[in-house]
C-alpha cells in the first residue's frame, strides 16, 4: 500500500501548475491547433461543455450540476471528493443510459448517490493509491463491480472484481471506452478514451504541466516519461481533452510540446 503522505505530496506536485477548466477550454482555440471554439464544437457536435464542480452539494437528477460535459454520443460527470481533491466521473450513454464510474476516490455516500441516479452498471480504476480506491469497499458492498489493472490490483487488498486488460474495450452501452496501460505512476495506471469524442481520462498519468509523480513506491520517472511519448502523445489528436485524476482540464496540444522539458527537469 502506497504511503499516504507521499501520495499525498506526489499529487500535489504534479498537478500544481496551472491548467485549464472544460468551460475555459470552451471558449478558445483548443490546443493552438487552428479549430475555433465553433469549429471544435460543430466537429464534436459538442452542445453542452459546461461547469465546473459543484463542491459538496448533493444531486440525485440525472442532467444536475454535476454535468461537466456533453456531446451527442456522451454526457460526463464530475464530482470532487477527498482531502485532496480527486475527481471523479461517471462517464455515460446517451442513448441508452448506461455509465461507468471512473475511480471510487472518497466519499463513498456522494458517490452510490451518483451512480443510483446515473446508471452506473460498475466502476473502473485509473490506478490504485489509497486516493483513488478509499470509497471501493462501500462501493463493492453496494453491488458495483471493480475493475483494476493487474499490476495495481494489490494496492486493493484483493478487493476487486475484475481486471482491466490493456488495449481492450469496455464497453458502457452503445460506448466504446478504450483502454491503455500507462505505467509510471504507478505499475498499472490507466487511461481511458472514448470512441467517437474528444475525450481521454488520464489518471494520474498526466496533468497540465506535466506527468504524474514518480517518487513512491512503483513510480519509475522514465517509465512515465515514455509512456507520455509512446502512448499518449503520439497516438492522441492535439484537440484531445484530457481529463485527470486531480485539477483542471488540459489538452494533448497544449502539453505535448514539452515533453522534452519534463524529462530534462526529471519531474
Ligand atoms: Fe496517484
Amino acid at each position: 500500500m502506497t504511503d499516504k503522505t507521499s501520495a499525498v505530496a506526489a499529487d500535489g506536485a504534479a498537478s500544481a501548475s496551472g491548467g485549464a477548466s472544460a468551460g475555459d477550454l470552451a471558449g478558445e482555440d483548443l490546443a493552438g491547433n487552428g479549430l475555433s471554439p465553433d469549429e471544435t464544437a460543430e466537429h464534436y457536435n459538442i452542445e453542452h461543455y459546461c461547469w465546473p464542480q459543484h463542491g459538496t452539494e448533493r444531486r440525485s437528477a440525472a442532467a444536475g450540476p454535476t454535468l461537466y460535459y456533453r456531446d451527442s454520443v456522451v454526457e460526463v460527470h464530475k464530482v470532487v471528493v477527498g482531502p485532496i481533491d480527486n475527481n471523479v466521473f461517471v462517464v455515460r450513454c446517451r442513448q441508452t443510459g448506461d455509465a461507468v464510474l471512473v475511480d471510487a476516490a472518497n466519499e463513498h455516500e456522494k458517490l452510490l448517490e451518483l451512480c443510483g441516479a446515473l446508471g452506473v452498471r460498475h466502476v473502473i480504476e485509473t490506478h490504485g493509491h489509497w486516493d483513488h480506491i478509499a470509497a471501493v469497499p462501500e462501493i463493492r458492498e453496494a453491488g458495483y463491480d471493480v475493475h483494476v489493472a493487474e499490476p495495481d490490483a494489490y494496492m486493493l487488498d484483493n478487493a476487486y472484481d475484475q481486471f482491466i486488460d490493456d488495449e481492450s474495450v469496455i464497453e458502457v452501452g452503445r460506448l466504446r471506452l478504450h483502454t491503455l496501460l500507462t505505467p509510471g505512476h504507478t505499475p498499472g495506471s490507466m487511461c481511458f478514451q472514448v470512441e467517437g469524442t474528444p475525450l481521454l481520462f488520464s489518471g494520474d498519468t498526466l496533468f497540465p504541466g506535466g506527468p504524474g509523480a514518480t517518487n513512491f513506491e512503483g513510480g519509475h520517472f522514465p517509465t512515465i516519461i515514455e509512456s507520455l511519448d509512446k502512448l499518449i502523445f503520439s497516438r492522441f489528436a492535439p484537440e484531445t481533452v484530457v481529463l485527470p485524476g486531480h485539477g483542471d482540464d488540459t489538452t494533448i496540444g497544449r502539453e505535448s510540446p514539452h515533453l522534452q522539458e519534463w524529462a530534462d527537469r526529471g519531474w
